[in-house]
């Protein structure tokens, strides 16, 4: 095994008195694709913002390419705490991208203006070259035509591939997907999840989570269902989502499964 892209070692993350992520630990290898499944409020969404610290771990370090964030800091009640700088935060927050469910675009800015906004404010590239970078993204996602479009122009799926774009182009080493589509009119999910699946192609890693049990299956080399705040059932597509182990996976995928035909 190489030395993991991204490792996750006993995260726990509470909201007041809720105790949401009750000790997870995951190791990422380059390349894997890891789905992760689970029912509403399971904490799959506080899972993907604790890795790219939008939400703040309550316990439990997080590594990148083997090197620990954050210091760890004795209290004076003798507690160890991890404290993180926010110039530390800015990088990590360049290195682990994130497309949201709601993609989260700026209203007043152009598609470009969009995908360049992180180049030239974050990574300080110059115009030029934040242009050509952009150009290049959004191309990919087969939106080139739509350069001078504002986000209320575009339908809820060319907004996504501009959100995707614009992840892109901050050159992730890892991209996070909380729900890509399922904000998305169901006619609209295809092509998204075709913008993915050419990421998935070049061989990035990639964290999703979905509720599209079929593109998981085809997309991911690994896949989580989380429940109760730790995961539950680990495995390759084919065990996770084919022959589930744990009876909780398997109500999940009954419930998920009630109406296919
Ligand atoms: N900022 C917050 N403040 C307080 N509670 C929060 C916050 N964010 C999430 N929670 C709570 O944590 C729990 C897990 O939420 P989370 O959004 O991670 O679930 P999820 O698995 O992504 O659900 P869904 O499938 O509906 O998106 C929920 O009970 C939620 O109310
Ligand atoms: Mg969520």
């Amino acid at each position: 095994m190489n030395k993991p892209i991204l490792s996750v070692t006993d995260l726990h993350k509470s909201f007041g008195p809720q105790h949401v992520l009750k000790g997870i630990s995951l190791d990422v290898q380059a390349g894997e694709r890891i789905a992760i499944i689970g029912g509403s409020g399971s904490g799959k969404s506080t899972f993907l913002r604790c890795i790219n610290f939008m939400e703040m771990p309550s316990q439990g370090r997080i590594a990148l390419d083997g090197h620990s964030l954050g210091s760890v800091k004795q209290t004076r009640a003798g507690e160890t705490r991890v404290n993180y700088a926010e110039r530390e935060l800015c990088q990590v927050r360049a290195r682990v991208g994130m497309v949201f469910q709601q993609f989260n675009l700026f209203p007043h800015m152009t598609v470009l203006e969009n995908v360049m906004e992180g180049l030239v404010t974050v990574k300080r590239a110059a115009k030029t070259e934040a242009r050509e970078v952009a150009l290049s993204q959004l191309t990919k996602v087969g939106l080139s035509n739509r350069l001078d479009a504002y986000p209320s122009q575009l339908s809820g799926g060319q907004q996504q591939r501009v959100a995707i774009a614009r992840a892109l182009a901050m050159e992730p080493e890892i991209i996070l997907f909380d729900e890509p589509t399922s904000s998305l009119d169901p006619e609209l999910v295809g092509e998204v999840l075709r913008s993915i699946r050419v990421l998935a192609d070049e061989g990035r890693t990639m964290l999703l989570v979905t509720h599209e049990l079929g593109f998981a299956y085809h997309f991911a080399t690994k896949v989580i269902f989380l429940a109760d705040g730790v995961f539950h059932e680990v495995g390759t597509p084919e065990e996770v989502l084919k022959e589930p182990k744990q009876q909780k996976t398997k109500e999940f995928l009954r419930r998920f499964n009630e109406f296919a035909f």
